[in-house]
């Protein structure tokens, strides 16, 4: 199977679609991750954003908000509401952060894992991180799931996995070190969960 690199996965048309959902609001966005939304205060920060539809739902005193997407379309920035347009896999907050989400994006990434131990360290103490994870896209190269495997090593790096509403999420700080290896990613995958095609991330693990 020929993996793609990032570069070539972010111009793919799996990543960037007309189809895909980017204007979840507030409501959809609790729903989604069962969480209570926004915080009170502090610095949320939301990976994938979309159009920042939610995000403009909650700007209120005492939270900044964040919202950081590949694609430059979204809803105006304002006090309290900015945006980056940046793939999330090169890109870092300038200090620590209370609350990091990511709803529906974590399908479309290459390097999946690697974003789960970036944010970690993100995290302010008492922060926390929480996202739409399928363990079904992280594939050897073979193409075979990890299935117990990945989800262990979620486990004993500090992570939450919540299988029936396949949620992966992290609280408070720590320095996970997932033993996986990136190879690059499979935009032909076809259509996960979701009913969208989303993208496999083939990783070999660390011996
Ligand atoms: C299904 S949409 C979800 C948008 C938003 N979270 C929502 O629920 O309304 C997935 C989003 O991920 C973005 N995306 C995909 N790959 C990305 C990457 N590498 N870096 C940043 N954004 C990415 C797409 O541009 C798209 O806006």
């Amino acid at each position: 199977m020929s993996l793609l690199d990032d570069e070539a996965l972010w111009s793919s048309s799996v990543v960037a679609n007309c189809a895909m959902n980017r204007e979840r609001g507030l409501a959809s966005y609790r729903r989604e991750l069962g969480v209570s939304l926004p915080p009170a205060s502090g610095v949320w920060v939301d990976l994938c954003c979309g159009s920042g539809k939610a995000l403009a739902e909650a700007v209120r005193p005492g939270l900044a908000v964040v919202g950081v997407d590949l694609v430059d379309h979204h809803v105006p920035a304002r006090d309290g509401l900015s945006f980056v347009v940046a793939p999330v896999d090169q890109w870092a907050p300038a200090g620590p952060v209370d609350l990091v989400t990511c709803v529906h994006g974590l399908h479309y990434l290459g390097d999946k894992l690697g974003l789960l131990t970036r944010v970690v360290s993100w995290l302010a103490p008492g922060g926390r991180f929480v996202a739409n994870f399928d363990v079904l896209s992280v594939r050897r190269a073979d193409g075979s799931p990890f299935g117990r495997a990945l989800t262990k090593a979620l486990r004993d790096n500090g992570f939450t996995h919540d299988n029936r509403r396949r949620l992966v999420g992290y609280e408070g700080s720590g320095v996970p070190r997932l033993p996986f290896v990136y190879l690059g990613a499979d935009d032909r995958a076809g259509p996960n969960y979701t009913g969208q095609p989303a993208v496999h991330s083939c990783y070999e693990v660390l011996s």
